[in-house]
């Protein structure tokens, strides 16, 4: 597997679900890896407990990444903590489902201030980090629902699609600076954020997918980590899909 032995990787929203298991990947391949998280406390004191013995290795910070002020402080103090930023996965969103005429505008604004804005906020800080030792890996969060649409998810398919349009264009800013960015696309992957959908809709959403089951945050994460690998260096501005077959 890939090793990140030296490397220092910010993961968003990297203390459960799908982050949690990129964060155990990232620690496990060796890197220091700063997980932030907005909302439960004892719910990421927990996940630091849980992976006690890799020390100062593992970092939690907590912070709103829709809030440009609070990642702006995040970035500054993160420069005092450590010399470099090797990775920065995008991996922060939420879900507020709603057919669009009872869609109400807070429902649209959270989730794309949460799924798009917060993807700019990081990504424009993190890239200022990356430029100045000519090297660095983005991967943002997408979703295959960025793609195909689904009845509900007008605010959250836009925002992933908007992460997707906002990858290609930084890939060509980025790229003579060493630095590649690259989205994943998974499906429905079996965390938190798909707990609350009503055995009926989980039946007929499995019943769509050709590999007939749900993945798991481990395979999501193994991808993250081959985009963020130093060896996929000609890769950037790209999507791949994680999805059991459920493809665009
Ligand atoms: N689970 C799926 O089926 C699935 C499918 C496709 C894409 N995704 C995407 O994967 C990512 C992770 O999803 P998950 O299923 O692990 O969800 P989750 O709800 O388990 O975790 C989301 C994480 O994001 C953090 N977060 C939410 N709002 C935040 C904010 N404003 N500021 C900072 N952190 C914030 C939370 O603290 C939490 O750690 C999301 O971007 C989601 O859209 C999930």
């Amino acid at each position: 597997m890939y090793q990140f032995n030296g490397q220092h990787v910010i993961v968003t929203g990297g203390t459960r679900g799908i982050g949690g298991g990129i964060t155990e990947a990232f620690l496990k391949a060796g890197a220091t890896v700063v997980a932030t998280y907005s909302g439960n406390d004892e719910a990421a004191r927990n996940f630091k407990e849980k992976h006690a013995l890799y020390g100062d290795k593992l970092v939690l910070k907590k912070f709103n990444v829709a809030n440009s002020g609070e990642v702006e402080n995040f970035f500054k103090e993160y420069e005092t903590l450590f010399p470099s930023l090797e990775v920065l996965v995008n991996n922060a969103g939420i879900r507020r489902d709603n057919i669009i005429a009872s869609m109400n505008e807070s429902e649209w604004d959270n989730v794309l201030d949460t799924n798009l804005k917060g993807t700019y906020n990081m990504t424009r800080f993190g890239v200022l980090a990356m430029m100045k030792n000519r090297y660095g890996r983005i991967v943002n969060m997408s979703s295959v629902g960025g793609k195909l649409g689904l009845q509900g998810q007008a605010n959250y398919a836009a925002s992933k699609a908007g992460q997707i349009a906002l990858s290609l264009s930084v890939s060509k800013e980025v790229a003579k600076r060493n630095i590649t960015i690259n989205n994943v696309c998974p499906g429905f992957i079996e965390t938190e954020l798909i707990a609350d959908l009503p055995e009926d809709q989980v039946k007929e959403y499995k019943s769509q997918v050709p590999m007939k089951r749900f993945g798991k945050v481990e395979e999501v994460a193994h991808a993250v980590l081959f985009f963020a690998s130093r060896e996929a260096s000609y890769i950037t501005g790209t999507n791949l899909d994680i999805a059991g077959g459920l493809n665009a």
